[in-house]
């Protein structure tokens, strides 16, 4: 068994520390957010993720996880994963202070033997840097593997334990055998490869995923136009297995720590270099045009929206997790904000202050009920389970207008029109009701700005 380090206890950090503790590994969290050390001491975690309580709890009980808010006059660990946030600056690169302060801090008191193993997810050249930097502060032999994490929010402790994979890189063939043999219990097979080749495949990996959802998105605005279903075009893309069924589902798009972050930051790295990653840039923008595509739904049958009142269901980024980091649902409701709509947030799961101190002037409740009452509208933005069967006929009674955006593409359609709602969806015309096709293209092309007439609804394509 080995003496493993953690440097970050975020996350990812305390799936990796209790995690490799529950293998029997002897394992130390650091961490300088005191408090957070704090409650992880007594057992408790600060991070709402399925299993990990138990592991956390398991391991302070058992002796085999300690935690420690500053660095300790020697770091007893072969190994020191880090594990700190590195989130985008305003500018679009990736920002390393955390990382860097990290590194400056463990290098004098690491072990000379001491394998350093990064998981944060890092520009391509980063673990060179890490290295240089741990050489000159005072660990000259230190050797750096790039070890990147592809953890779920949600499903974080299975995707450590059960992984599809595990990524290896390293200039340094033995410190990346001695890695290696960490996983050698674990069921998955292990890719190694050099160290920027490594960090490159996180953010690929990544990227690839976003464009996926993009890619479907885009699918479903053309569907939306042309009169095809949405999740039955992917259900029969999916199985085709160079395809693959996973992450086809349309909607208001992707959010979260993770894809805005990385992908932005390989758009902005690519363009430092001269190379223009236009893809990437098209699939962030599709994911933009996918918020504004609700608003335009909205209008579609409410006219202005300004001085209406809105209910966002949802506040998350994803069902099952607290975390409202670039929370598709909150980008919809600021938007309805900023054009004037009264907007109520129903989510029982997020802390209503933490979605005010980035949205001031969003109000936050669980009671639906009250949020729904008198209001024009309902937006489902975050498909929470007690989301998909709602008190269709209250709400019915409540509301002022009977309307539904399924922005997440998960209710049954009958169901929400058979209570007297009007449905729209995202790429779904044939769930709306009514005949599904656009009827009418005046124009051909839509970069020869298009009027394109809805069933002599307003017009949707037009450049709003
Ligand atoms: C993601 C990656 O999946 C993970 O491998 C990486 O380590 C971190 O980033 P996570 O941020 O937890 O994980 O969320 P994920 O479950 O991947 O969902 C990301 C976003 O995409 C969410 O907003 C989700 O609602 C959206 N999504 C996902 C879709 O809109 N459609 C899909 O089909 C799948």
């Amino acid at each position: 068994m080995a003496e493993i380090a953690v440097i970050g206890c975020g996350q990812a950090g305390l799936v990796v520390a209790t995690s490799f503790a529950s293998l029997g590994h002897q394992v130390v969290g650091i961490d300088i957010d005191r408090r957070k050390i704090e409650a992880c001491s007594r057992g408790i975690s600060p991070i709402r993720e399925p299993g990990l309580d138990a592991l956390l709890l398991d391991g302070v009980q058992s002796g085999r996880l300690t935690f420690l808010a500053e660095y300790p006059d020697v770091i007893e660990a072969d190994f020191v994963f880090i594990a700190v946030d590195t989130p985008t600056s305003p500018s679009g690169a990736c920002d390393l202070r955390a990382l860097k302060s990290a590194t400056t801090s463990m290098a004098p008191v690491l072990r000379d033997d001491a394998i350093v193993v990064n998981k944060s997810t890092v520009p391509v050249g980063t673990c060179d840097e890490i290295e240089r930097l741990l050489r000159t502060s005072g660990a000259p032999r230190a050797t750096v593997v790039s070890n990147p994490e592809f953890l779920q929010e949600g499903d974080a402790v299975r995707n450590f334990t059960q992984p599809d994979r595990i990524v290896l890189g390293s200039n340094h063939p033995a410190s990346l055998a001695r890695v290696a043999s960490l996983y050698q219990d674990f069921d998955a097979p292990i890719f190694t490869c050099d160290v920027r080749t490594a960090e490159m495949i996180k953010y690929a990996s990544n990227a690839f995923l976003a464009m996926k959802i993009s890619f479907i998105n885009e699918m479903a605005s053309i569907c939306d136009v042309l009169g095809a279903d949405v999740s039955h075009v992917a259900g029969g893309m999916g199985l085709d297995p160079r395809i693959g069924g996973k992450f086809l589902r349309a909607g208001i798009g992707w959010g979260g720590s993770c894809f805005p972050k990385d992908v932005t930051a390989l758009e902005y790295a690519a363009s430092l270099h001269g190379v223009r990653a236009q893809l990437l840039r098209g699939v962030v923008e599709t994911n933009r045009d996918m918020r504004r595509q609700v608003i335009r739904k909205l209008r579609d049958e409410l006219g202005p929206i300004e001085s209406t009142r809105v209910v966002v269901l949802g506040a998350s980024f994803k069902p099952h997790t607290s975390d409202i980091r670039e929370s598709p649902a909150l980008e919809v409701a600021n938007l309805l904000r900023l054009g004037g709509a009264e907007v109520r947030v129903v989510d029982g799961h997020v802390a209503p202050e933490d979605v005010t101190a980035q949205f001031p002037h969003l109000v936050v409740t669980d009671d639906l009920l009250e949020a729904a009452r008198d209001a024009d509208a309902i937006v489902l933005a975050t498909e929470w389970p007690e989301f998909l069967e709602l008190p269709f006929d209250e709400l019915a009674r409540v509301m002022r207008r009977p309307l539904i955006v399924d922005g997440r593409n998960v209710l049954d359609d009958r169901v929400v029109r058979d209570a007297g709602f009007i449905y729209r969806c995202i790429g779904r015309p044939g769930a709306e009701g009514g005949t599904p096709v656009i009827t009418e293209v005046v124009n051909e092309r839509i970069d020869r700005e298009p009027v394109l007439v809805r069933n002599g609804r307003s017009p949707v394509l037009a450049s709003d």
